[in-house]
């Protein structure tokens, strides 16, 4: 039977979770606009940037990625050859295990609508819809009027 486990990441997983990074979709995440240089990322690891960051393994294999921050929110991440085999479903039932808190919160950009589904039948509900100003949108109107 197929073993789902979580392991702390390391900075060794630098190149692993870089090449999860550039399977990412511009639909499925919120904070990154553009892919970071490889330097970037590998700063950006050493930061310890998530209260808790996990590599998920499926038996031996690195599949892709979960964590957690002080503001309980959760991120995860499986490499699209590992979707849809029940590996997301378990590494999130083990992150919640290993991280008891009051509540978790998972931000989503809404046209992902596979993570909005995924969330939604692990039990998360839609609790909010968040509106970011266009600061660059707003100033070219200004200037016309
Ligand atoms: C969203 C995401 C994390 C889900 O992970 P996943 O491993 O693909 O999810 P699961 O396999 O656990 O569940 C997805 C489907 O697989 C099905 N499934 C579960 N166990 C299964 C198994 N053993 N074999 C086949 N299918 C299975 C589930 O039933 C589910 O289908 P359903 O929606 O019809 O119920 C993953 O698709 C992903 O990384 N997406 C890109 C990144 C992203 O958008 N992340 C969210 C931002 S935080």
């Amino acid at each position: 039977m197929a073993r789902i486990r979580l392991r702390k990441i390391q900075s060794s997983d630098s190149k692993f979770l870089y090449e999860l990074l550039k399977e990412r979709n511009p639909k499925s995440f919120i904070s990154h606009k553009s892919l970071p240089t490889y330097h970037e990322h590998k700063q950006f690891v050493k930061s310890f940037p998530y209260s808790r960051w996990y590599v998920i393994y499926f038996n031996s294999v690195r599949a892709g990625s979960i964590s957690i921050t002080v503001q309980n929110e959760i991120g995860i991440w499986i490499l699209q050859k590992f979707q849809n085999k029940g590996i997301g479903s378990k590494a999130l039932e083990i992150l919640i295990q290993k991280s008891p808190t009051k509540r978790y919160l998972a931000n989503i950009n809404p046209k992902n609508k596979e993570s909005m589904e995924f969330f939604e039948k692990h039990n998360f509900k839609l609790i909010q819809y968040t509106f970011e100003l266009k600061n660059n949108e707003t100033k070219k109107k200004n200037k016309a009027i």
